[in-house]
């Protein structure tokens, strides 16, 4: 059973495979957390609560004689506002009467069978294998009858519990939201607890960061209108003990691709609160009698095995119940070239072409067209909205230009940019007002362009047709969806003043919709998502593109940090990986060598390549499909750190019955006369012998795993090397 109750103890226990999650209806009916860590046997931990009468805290109004209940000192699943927490709290709601108080009391629950669902955001899903429950427990303030439901869906086998939060309005004048987490997980002893997280910027996204808590509050989170560059939706508290392959360690992963906040705060008594959900910046929400407001979802893991243990949690989770693309595991993700970087949008037809019977021999099988091919685009000054082939620059047409593609045996893709507007568009001259412009004031401009306003009904509408209308009209197999800028000069003309404050939220849930209409109608299309490289780079976006482009950084070696960083959540199969002219003094071999800890392709001048680099990359792509199934479906394992000193980045996918493995190296520094380096592997079955690149000399995986493999020093600059190491027996 995931879910059990002791009516007595009043506690409801989520079980999965290897972990335990315990709550309990407590001391006035507040709703208290007492457990997340390794399977307990326990039906009732309430033995872990100890109560003191602590100087200035507040004791709600029905303890009065009893001064040692405060919930300033008590660990829960849901922190409520004015009743004495002072600590962050997971809900801020003003009444219809401009009080700000929330008093939840656990009034109910029930257990469902399966995985509930969101009405208006992106969730991940049950397959029909999956032993799934859900918990539902509604919590309510009596004076004002608002209501707070929690969401867990418990995925035992996956040993995954996900949280999410609704709001109902269940009084009879409206109120105002203006802050709402969807998830609050108390610890009562955090203070040997360190925070992980994935800051980064353009062109450097997600870079590993770990601070030790200390007593403040420690925010991470966006407040660019999505879930940036900067930041990435998930953060990991572990052990300060805790190490690549050992220790305690949650993840916590937000399925949303707005601001969000994710706040860790480390209180007076060394209790850490860790709450996760959408940014109360500039977030005013109404809700009206009868209506419901959903905060998105959580999906939590925990692991005794350090990163290595949570990565591989949220690897198998991420790869099978997020994203229902057939792209996923029933067909290969096909090479790709992509133009961008080749012609930037200095192209026509008969250059596209060109490009592509070149490609065809270093074993491409799609061309992208990148930006440039519609409206007035010559540059990104203009042509943003004008989702109509440019017939100046693809004087074919785009029948004809994809008929020529497909002639060679190559499938077409196709790039948008369907969020943005440029001034100087028909779509902007016509209607000014769908632009992101506060009446009265200029916009501000990034990369000359402005966001349309996704919260109108008629902004998508428009963009669902248009998009639509260019993916019925030709043979497209293929889309890369990107986004250039973050938002500002928050507004929508379609609503009143006093619903301003919706409009960061309800962008996104236009989003989603329009990705709905568009992407979910079209199954046999890959999808990409990107967002000037990887600014948006979420398990929202995930549950919509199979997989999404890491950075615009193409530099070989700079992506040894992203794609490690990227690893500590997002599997390899999702993230975008291309070999460019970016990065001149690495060889080809390496650059594919980093390209296959991805989806895979090109972005450069085909027809620029010499006859034996094509040759190389024929060589590479054959590879790629070669290692397909170990790199896509495999574990991962950091083998080095690529932010510590060294001499080389070491990773590796081992196939899940440890019969093959691809361990992968990449030399970043040669030092004179230095000592003999060796890469020790993992995840293999220590007694086995393995073959290394197909010798006849075999190797057990206890010496591979434990005195590691030797690696050649007497190379050029960055080398790479590629063992493909196969079981013997
Ligand atoms: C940013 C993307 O990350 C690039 O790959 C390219 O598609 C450009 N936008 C096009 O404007």
């Amino acid at each position: 059973m995931a879910i059990t109750v002791n009516k007595q103890a009043k506690t409801i226990t989520l079980h999965t495979k290897h972990t335990s999650y315990q709550m309990k209806i407590g001391n006035l009916d507040y709703l208290l957390h007492l457990y997340y860590g390794p399977s307990i046997p326990d039906a009732d931990m309430s033995w872990q609560i100890m109560q003191y009468d602590r100087g200035f805290s507040g004791n709600p109004y029905e303890s009065r004689g009893e001064r040692t209940f405060s919930l300033d000192a008590q660990p829960q699943e849901f922190s409520t506002q004015q009743q004495g927490d002072f600590r962050a709290a997971s809900i801020q709601v003003v009444n219809s009467d401009g009080s700000y108080s929330f008093h939840g009391k656990a009034e109910s629950y029930q257990i469902l069978k399966g995985k509930y669902k969101l009405d208006t955001l992106p969730t991940v899903f049950a397959r029909d294998t999956d032993i799934v429950d859900s918990l539902e427990v509604t919590l309510v303030d009596q004076a004002s009858q608002v209501k707070v439901l929690l969401l867990y869906g418990v995925f035992e086998e996956a040993d995954i519990i996900t949280r999410a939060v609704k709001v109902v309005n269940g009084g009879d004048k409206p109120i105002h939201l203006s802050k709402i987490m969807s998830l609050c997980l108390d610890f009562l002893n955090g203070a040997d607890f360190d925070l992980v997280s994935l800051p980064g910027r353009y062109g450097q996204e997600r870079q590993v960061e770990r601070q030790a808590m200390t007593h403040h509050i420690h925010n991470i989170g966006s407040v660019r209108g999505s879930s940036s560059h900067q930041q990435n939706p998930f953060v990991i508290l572990c052990g300060r003990e805790t190490t690549e392959d050992y220790g305690r360690c949650y993840g916590f992963s937000l399925m949303y691709s707005g601001n969000f906040l994710a706040e860790a705060e480390l209180d007076q008594y060394d209790q850490l609160r860790l709450g996760m959900g959408i940014n109360p910046k500039q977030f005013f929400y109404q809700l009206k009698p009868g209506e419901t407001f959903e905060g998105p979802e959580v999906v939590m893991a925990f692991s005794m095995e350090g990163f290595t243990g949570l990565s591989h949690l949220y690897h198998d989770f991420y790869r099978t119940n997020l994203c229902r693309s057939k792209f996923v595991s029933q067909v290969e993700r096909p090479v790709l070239i992509n133009s961008w970087e080749a012609a930037f949008m200095d192209f026509d037809d008969v250059k596209l072409v060109k490009i592509a019977e070149a490609a065809k021999d270093m074993g491409v099988d799609l061309l992208v067209m990148d930006d440039g091919w519609f409206g007035k685009r010559d540059d990104d000054n203009s042509g943003l909205g004008d989702w109509v082939v440019n017939e100046n620059k693809i004087k074919c047409g785009l029948h004809k230009l994809v008929e020529q593609i497909n002639d060679l045996g190559m499938k077409f893709g196709i790039w948008f940019e369907p969020e943005m507007v440029s001034e100087d568009s028909d779509l902007y001259r016509a209607h000014p007002d769908w632009a992101m412009e506060i009446p009265g004031r200029h916009a501000v401009r990034s990369r000359n362009q402005i966001a349309l306003d996704l919260s109108r009904k008629d902004v998508q509408d428009y963009l669902i047709k248009s998009v639509n209308a260019i993916l019925d009209d030709a043979n497209i197999y293929y889309v890369k969806w990107d986004i250039n800028r973050s938002l500002t000069d928050i507004w929508s003309n379609g609503l009143p003043a006093q619903k301003q404050g919706e409009v960061y939220h309800r962008y996104i849930l236009g989003l989603y919709r329009v990705m709905d209409e568009i992407i979910l109608t079209h199954p046999d299309i890959l999808f990409e998502g990107c967002s000037g490289g990887g600014g948006r780079f979420d398990p929202a976006m995930l549950h919509y593109y199979p997989q999404y482009w890491v950075s615009d950084n193409n530099n070989p070696i700079d992506r040894l940090k992203l794609h490690y960083g990227t690893s500590f959540v997002y599997p390899t199969c999702t993230m975008g990986a291309h070999i460019s002219d970016s990065g001149r003094f690495v060889p080809l071999e390496t650059k594919a060598v980093v390209a296959m800890c991805g989806t895979f392709g090109y972005e450069l001048d085909a027809t620029h390549l010499t006859k034996e680099e094509q040759k190389i990359c024929r060589e590479q792509s054959r590879l790629f499909r070669k290692y397909y199934h170990i790199t896509f479906y495999g574990d991962f394992y950091r083998l080095t750190n690529p932010f510590a000193p060294g001499n080389m980045t070491a990773w590796q996918h081992v196939t899940k019955d440890k019969r093959e493995s691809l361990v992968s190296v990449v030399v970043t520094n040669l030092t004179c006369n230095g000592p003999q380096e060796y890469v020790k592997v993992k995840g293999l079955e220590p007694f086995a012998m393995y073959s290394v690149n197909g010798s006849q000399e075999t190797r057990s995986g206890a010496g591979l795993m434990n005195a590691g493999i030797p690696i050649n020093r007497e190379v050029p600059e960055y080398s790479a090397f590629q063992f493909h190491l196969v079981r013997k027996d």
